[in-house]
């Protein structure tokens, strides 16, 4: 049947990155491809018991039918979490969200008509690229360094890009690349997003899971003005199963998010909502957040040190200070997407770096996750990678 889609539906069929992910989930393949917390810290018996209390004590409030802003006690939750990343806030600028993907949605459907700019990290998050393209953007990438998305190119792309709406960030640990935007750039990005009128999202789901150094205030904190939509989500540090996130903006940003949320789905799930609140009430959520840091920490210490170890020395790797992720840059033109098929039949997996670009993808980039794969899995991996890369450096010689 030739069905007539509306523009915002992909022409083609494929979806690499599915298919990638597919194969990399296949039993005997160590992968690090997912981006999936690891299972074992999953909270399940405080959300069971946070679940039976929901039912015993806010049963039918819990299961009827609620607004689309959020829990009250929920929001109260976010309103406290928010202060350690110096983000000062009430209830009236908050919003719940079905994860922090559906903000970006929502961000996107506020923002952006077709053939507008939106200014991103290269590379970036790759399901906030499919988001905005939807919408029929028209993407800007920006180059980063260790201190994150670089100001000069910024202010220029928004010079030569006087239609941009919206720029999108991940400042901390960022997806893909675990690098950490500066201070002194965050501030920069405010004055350049308030002196153009732009929106910046801030994408944060990563900032809580911290391994070393000093918290880093949102650039959200910097914001006089309002230019800046926060994000963040409960997926990392409980679980991405329950679908939970939440916005702070200002106040008429959240009544019009809050009406465009109530089409998209009416609101989150009401029951859940009202769990998670419940969790946050009785438990330490701060010791479970360093238990997830401190496991993670451990796996990436294991990557990073295999990789010294097994690597070729003209690899380059980021060693990020907090996350799930970290990047590699092979040089010289080597195909990952070929190095990944290559990959599966020796039993390893990783995200191949084209998807993470929404244009003029660099070749010999790609992604690793460290946080689902158990340590004695870590080494083995790598040195199959480590194999894969010189074989296909060899090819390219
Ligand atoms: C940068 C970034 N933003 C948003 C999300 C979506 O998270 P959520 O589960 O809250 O929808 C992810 C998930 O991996 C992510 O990496």
């Amino acid at each position: 049947m030739n069905f007539e889609f509306s523009s915002r539906v992909p022409k083609s069929d494929s979806d690499p990155v599915g298919d990638i992910l597919k194969v990399a989930g296949k039993p005997g393949i160590i992968s690090f491809a997912g981006g999936l917390p690891a299972p074992e810290l999953f909270p399940i018996a405080g959300v069971k018991k946070a679940a039976e209390e929901v039912m015993d004590e806010d049963g039918a409030a819990a299961l009827q039918y609620g607004s689309a802003k959020g829990v009250g006690k929920l929001i109260d939750t976010v309103v406290q979490r928010s202060k350690r990343d110096g983000v000062v806030t009430d209830a009236d600028h908050v919003m719940i969200s079905t994860g922090s993907q559906q903000a970006i949605d929502l961000t996107g459907k506020m923002f952006v008509d077709p053939g507008d700019t939106v200014i991103i990290e290269r590379p970036t998050y790759l399901c906030a690229v499919d988001v905005f393209r939807s919408y029929g953007a028209h993407f800007v990438g920006v180059d980063m360094d260790d201190d994150g998305m670089r100001m000069d190119q910024l202010e220029q792309a928004i010079i030569d890009n006087p239609n941009t709406k919206v720029i999108y960030t991940v400042p901390n640990f960022q997806n893909p690349t675990g690098r950490t935007m500066s201070v002194e750039r965050r501030k920069q990005m405010v004055q350049i997003a308030e002196k153009y009128n732009v929106m910046i999202l801030e994408d944060n789901p990563y900032g809580a899971i911290r391994f070393t150094g000093e918290n880093i205030p949102a650039v959200k904190s910097f914001d006089k003005t309002g230019h800046v939509i926060y994000m963040s989500t409960f997926s990392k540090i409980l679980a991405p199963g329950i679908r939970v996130g939440w916005i702070v903006a200002g106040p008429q940003l959240i009544k019009k998010f809050t009406f465009m949320k109530q089409s998209a789905d009416v609101h989150t799930d009401n029951f859940v909502q009202f769990v998670v609140a419940k969790f946050f009430a009785e438990n330490d959520v701060e010791a479970h957040i360093k238990k997830i840091s401190a496991m993670y920490v451990k796996r990436k210490d294991v990557m990073i040190n295999a990789m010294k170890k097994y690597f070729p020395s003209d690899v380059k790797f980021s060693n990020p200070d907090g996350g799930m992720f970290l990047w590699v840059e092979v040089p010289g033109d080597v195909n990952t997407q070929a190095m990944f098929d290559e990959c599966i039949k020796n039993n390893v997996a990783f995200v191949p770096g084209e998807p993470f670009y929404a244009n003029n993808a660099p070749s010999g980039r790609f992604r690793l996750n460290f946080s689902n794969t158990p340590e004695d899995q870590i080494e083995i991996g790598i040195k199959r990678l480590a194999s894969a890369i010189r074989k296909f450096q060899e090819v390219n010689a």
